[in-house]
């Protein structure tokens, strides 16, 4: 309760935020532009959640439209409703948007409206007995009464169970023309079961004047139900109670569970509204159902209403005693625990952190280790940092292990893994040459064993493209990556130059993902754009940037500057050994190489630097998808394991490349996101689900 207490609370200072900033800008706009429109809000209490996130939503629809909003909460209390709304009426509102306290209270004011000119619009509950209503827009809460009845029908399996079960209802405030139509709708669907004897309501209250609860209110509500529970249950629970909204729900819930009934034997009760609480009972189990009304589709329909472009069409005209008024309604959606994270989180309602309750992970206690076939950059060691970073939120444990381009090093720590019970393996640079065969017959082995490769192609012996069942490979683009550079050669550094020459800087016969950058590299060559002068690697695979400066060093002896327009480095550690080389043999050749790091950052910013460019993707954002995507795998989840252009499942990802020139460099790394927005926190890149966003917090 308390915690509902203070939700209720942030987002009430929200909706007075919100409101204030309207009368700060009311003031503004008022002086430049009289012609802005004031809508008067009224709203009927701050008690039930919704109203204040319905009242927040009206006043940031409305100025979206460029109108300002007067937004009054009445207490439940008709009389202080209709002093606000006399107070819009003078003040200048040129229309309102009413959910009224009591539907059958408004006719004497909205009179004043109606003189006034003043578009009315009853907002989620009817108003009667008055010609100034020109429309409604809800829900339908007959639908709604359906709904919650139909669920009950459904979870006692009132057809076919051939039983008879015990049941209570309660409705909402008299005063409120929903309460009838959802009693109605409700009744439509139990009242045969009831004159049929599978359902009995013990206490005997169940006509609507029986059932009300004044002004919605739980205390009320749960006054009501302590009172039935002692009167005409004695030990047991009833199998069911009707519960017309949340707030209701969770009163009855909180009655039950003072009176001992634990979660085994709780009664199927129903809802409305979605409220947050309710949400979590859902999950506890002291709940079954409730009924989403998505509020932000209500108020931008009734701002669209107001405004005159909405596209929707009424459903019906309903007889309010003085005038025929058009209704408009949307669509409500039943929720259980089974479908609420799709419906509420996944649309954007809630945060899983302000609705879910587990305690735990659904990958908690996995163990997973992060297997690379390179040796320590600065790179890897971030994709490597990241991986346990991630993993540790989903509360799994990731060990890292570094195979120096070691392919039995590598194999034979994953085999190690397999036979240590891990869970996971995220497995980075394999070899092409064996990676398949390997791994199938691994995966065979250990069943249970979840894998997902980075950079890592699987070909069979001759040579075709394969695939591995329940295995997910992804890439960077590194076709691409290649290919961003050599264009950034042939346009920027060297466009006079046809074909521009130029110095390759390659892995020998290192096979990995730098044969998916040889096939960008080749078609430049095909297309005549480039020629390459000479094709050099370093001598050694451990030390490679010491090794690439050696050879660089010995390489550059042997030209002049004119000879090589840019020398391009398929990979930046090697760059690094490279770039020494140039800036020592002072001669002016540029430099442009696959990868970024810190390290590189800083040797383009360098005073007369020839590193020009790098072409990349985030290596932390690389560890992350990494975790996410094993994660997925480990849960079960394959269908949220998806192409990051298309959406669509997929087996196969490839991470896009940026370029990032010596012009747009980041003036700190960190900043390069700003820079290269494509790849470095690019959130939308992850694949996700509504538990991931839960604990790594996006
Ligand atoms: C609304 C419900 C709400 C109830 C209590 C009804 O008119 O339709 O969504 O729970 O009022 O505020």
């Amino acid at each position: 309760m308390k915690r509902l207490i203070s939700i209720l609370l942030i987002i009430m200072m929200s909706v007075s935020l919100l409101a204030a900033c309207g009368q700060e800008e009311e003031k503004e706009t008022v002086s430049q532009e009289k012609a802005v429109q004031r809508v008067g809000v009224s709203m009927p209490s701050r008690t039930t959640q919704r109203w204040n996130q319905d009242g927040a939503y009206i006043v940031s629809e409305l100025q979206a439209s460029g109108m300002q909003a007067d937004l009054q909460f009445a207490d439940d209390d008709s009389d202080t409703q209709l002093r606000q709304i006399e107070r819009m009426i003078e003040g200048g509102c040129s229309a309102l948007i009413i959910a009224a306290v009591d539907g059958s209270a408004l006719t004497e004011v909205l009179k004043k409206a109606q003189d006034k000119g003043i578009k009315v619009l009853a907002y989620d509950r009817m108003i009667m007995d008055s010609a100034a209503v020109s429309a409604y827009i809800s829900f339908n809460s007959e639908t709604v009464g359906k709904i919650q009845a139909e669920s009950i029908r459904d979870a006692l399996k009132l057809d076919t169970a051939g039983k008879t079960f015990t049941i209570e209802l309660f409705g909402g405030s008299e005063k409120d023309m929903n309460s009838k139509a959802l009693y109605d709708g409700a009744m439509e669907i139990l009242q045969p079961y009831i004159e049929a004897g599978t359902l009995k309501v013990k206490s005997g209250e169940k006509a609507f004047a029986d059932i009300t609860t004044e002004l919605w209110l739980e205390a009320v509500a749960k006054v009501r139900m302590r009172k039935l529970l002692k009167q005409y249950y004695d030990d047991s629970y009833p199998d069911a109670v009707l519960c017309p909204n949340d707030n209701i729900a969770s009163a009855v819930a909180e009655a039950l569970m003072e009176a001992g009934c634990n979660r085994e034997h709780f009664p199927v009760i129903t809802g409305q509204d979605a409220n947050i609480l309710s949400v979590q009972n859902l999950q506890r189990g002291y709940q079954s159902m409730t009924v989403f009304k998505d509020t932000r589709k209500l108020a931008k329909e009734a701002v669209s209403l107001l405004n005159a472009d909405s596209t929707m069409q009424p459903a019906e005209m309903q007889q309010n005693g003085a005038a025929e008024v058009p209704c408009y309604y949307l669509e409500p959606v039943p929720v259980n625990v089974e479908n609420y994270k799709e419906v509420l989180i996944d649309s954007g309602y809630y945060r899983g952190s302000q609705v879910n309750v587990y305690s735990d992970s659904p990958v908690k206690g996995n163990k997973i280790a992060y297997i690379i076939n390179m040796a320590h950059s600065e790179i890897f060691d971030s994709c490597a940092a990241k991986s346990i970073e991630i993993a540790e939120r989903l509360g799994m444990s990731c060990d890292t292990f570094f195979s120096d381009g070691d392919d039995e090093k590598f194999k034979k720590y994953i085999t190690d893994c397999a036979k240590k019970g891990y869970n996971g393996l995220f497995l980075s640079h394999g070899g092409e040459d064996y990676s398949y065969e390997f791994l199938q017959k691994l995966c065979k082995a250990y069943p249970d064993l979840r894998i997902v490769t980075f950079d890592t192609q699987f070909k069979d012996a001759s040579g075709k493209p394969q695939k591995i069942d329940g295995v997910t490979q992804f890439f960077q683009d590194d076709a691409d990556l290649a290919e961003i550079l050599l264009d950034y050669i042939c346009t920027e550094l060297a466009p006079e130059a046809s074909p521009a020459k130029v110095l390759k800087v390659w892995v020998g016969d290192y096979t990995a993902s730098f044969d998916r950058r040889e096939i960008g590299y080749q078609k430049y060559e095909k297309l005549n754009k480039i020629q390459t002068v000479e094709t050099v690697g370093p001598a050694d695979y451990v030390n490679v940037t010491e090794s690439m400066y050696q050879v660089m060093k010995e390489t550059l002896k042997k030209y002049d500057e004119d000879d090589i327009d840019a020398i391009w480095v398929a990979y930046d550690a090697y760059a690094q050994g490279c770039y020494r080389a140039v800036m020592e043999s002072g001669k002016n050749i540029p430099i442009v190489s696959a990868d970024i790091s810190n390290e590189d950052v800083e040797c383009m910013k360098e005073a007369n630097s020839v590193w020009k460019a790098c072409a990349c993707t985030d290596f932390k954002a690389n560890g992350e998808m990494g975790v996410r995507i094993l994660a997925l795998e480990l849960n079960g989840e394959y269908e949220h394991i998806t192409d990051i252009k298309s959406g669509k499942p997929t087996d196969t990802i490839e991470i896009p490349a940026s370029l990032i020139t010596w012009e747009n460099l980041p003036g700190e790394y960190e900043e390069i996101e700003d820079t290269a927005p494509d790849s470095y926190g690019a959130v939308s890149n992850f694949v996700t689900s509504s538990w991931l966003k839960e604990y790594i917090g996006y």
